[in-house]
């Protein structure tokens, strides 16, 4: 291309494309009766958005995902990473938001037009599915309906490429692998996990006896609280014993391994460590993602609820009964969110020793 073609005017119309897209609303109303359903343009421009934003989501993810499949990921890097995550979550709240606007359409508005859509939904949005993909919601945790695999309502060009990002490496997985590559947890006389364990044990002891000097307390809510304490005791030896978190991991209640597991709770336990602030960053923001997207799930099964009740959708699933099961079954990152139950007061926490403390350190001189 010549300088002066390169530079050659373009005017806003085209530069959008904006015939195309100003041309892409056709309620069918208007085409099967020839009366147009006055909210019918809304639903149609509100999917529509709905998409636009999904490709930008799409666009922002796959480059996280290169980052993350790439063979040496630096600071730099996970600024990156961090600034493109935080553009997707702020894409979500707006998601979220925008179904405001949705519900301006009342139920018996959205009666006047619902039986064209028919067997049109959601449920056969194929950007959505890539969506979740790139995230790491896989096949076997997926819920459906009707027996269907998901993928049967998609032509065959499409589950060609689902299938072949399924079988590539998700968000999840990098970010597994990228944990389990964390140094600093051995260190000369410092070995991170023992030491942690040891502040755990003397966290509940402390608590424990908290619990039985108290004059407040009558003997059995004593009792009680104790073996909510020992409860406690059982997930930090569940998660944190090894050989215990594979048989969790095998049983498909967790999904991180046992080493990124310990990589996460390293790193949001010294966050306050230079070094460790990028990927503190990059964990809250997969983990805001995750919330999001969560929110998403609960705020469309909420209007679901109040547009059609309990009907069964035009793509023939039960309705709001599947949709409010997938608010927690859909969660990818649920691992990251369970490293809270794991914390300890900071006051309780090993000070990291001299020589560790000073290679997470940032030094100009
Ligand atoms: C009046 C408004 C809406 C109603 C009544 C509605 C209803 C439903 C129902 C019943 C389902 C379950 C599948 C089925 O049986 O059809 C579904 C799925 C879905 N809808 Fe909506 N929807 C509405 C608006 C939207 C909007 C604005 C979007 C934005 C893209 C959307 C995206 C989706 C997606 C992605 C699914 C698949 C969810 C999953 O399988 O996890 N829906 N919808």
């Amino acid at each position: 291309m010549s300088p002066s073609d390169k530079y050659k005017t373009i005017h806003y119309q085209s530069y959008l494309n904006l015939d195309k897209l100003l041309d892409s609303q056709h309620p069918r109303s208007l085409q099967v009766e020839g009366k147009l359903a006055h909210d019918e343009m809304l639903f149609i421009i509100v999917h529509q958005v709905y998409e636009l934003w999904f490709k930008q989501i799409i666009h922002e993810l796959t480059s996280v995902h290169q980052i993350l499949a790439s063979q040496k990921i630096d600071e730099r890097d996970i600024g990156i990473m961090v600034h493109r995550l935080s553009r997707v979550n702020k894409i979500m709240k707006l998601a979220v938001d925008q179904i405001d606007v949705l519900e301006t359409m009342t139920p018996l508005d959205f009666l006047d037009f619902r039986d064209y859509l028919f067997p049109a939904s959601g449920f056969q949005s194929f950007q959505f599915r890539i969506f979740e993909i790139i995230l790491g919601l896989n096949d076997k945790k997926r819920l459906t309906y009707n027996n269907e695999h998901y993928k049967s309502v998609f032509n065959e060009a499409q589950k060609q490429e689902i299938k072949s990002l399924e079988d590539s490496k998700s968000i999840h997985f990098l970010i597994q692998k990228w944990l389990e590559r964390m140094p600093f947890f051995k260190h000369k006389n410092f070995e991170f996990l023992s030491s942690y364990k040891e502040a755990v044990k003397q966290m509940i002891e402390k608590e424990s006896a908290l619990i039985n000097q108290s004059h407040h307390l009558n003997n059995s809510e004593k009792e009680m609280r104790l073996k909510m304490l020992e409860g406690n005791q059982d997930y930090f030896d569940q998660v944190l014993d090894e050989q215990k978190h594979n048989q969790l991991l095998k049983d498909g209640s967790i999904t991180f391994s046992f080493k990124a597991t310990v990589a996460a709770l390293f790193i949001r336990l010294y966050r306050d460590q230079p070094i460790l602030q990028g990927p503190y960053q990059l964990l809250t923001s997969l983990k805001d993602l995750d919330e999001r997207l969560t929110n998403w799930r609960s705020r469309h099964a909420q209007m679901v609820l109040r547009m059609i009740g309990k009907k069964i959708g035009t793509g023939g699933s039960p309705g709001f009964d599947y949709l409010a099961k997938t608010v927690e079954k859909h969660q990818v990152f649920s691992d990251l969110l369970n490293i809270s139950t794991l914390l300890i007061p900071r006051d309780q926490l090993q000070p990291l020793p001299a020589e560790i403390e000073k290679e997470l350190g940032f030094y100009f001189h």
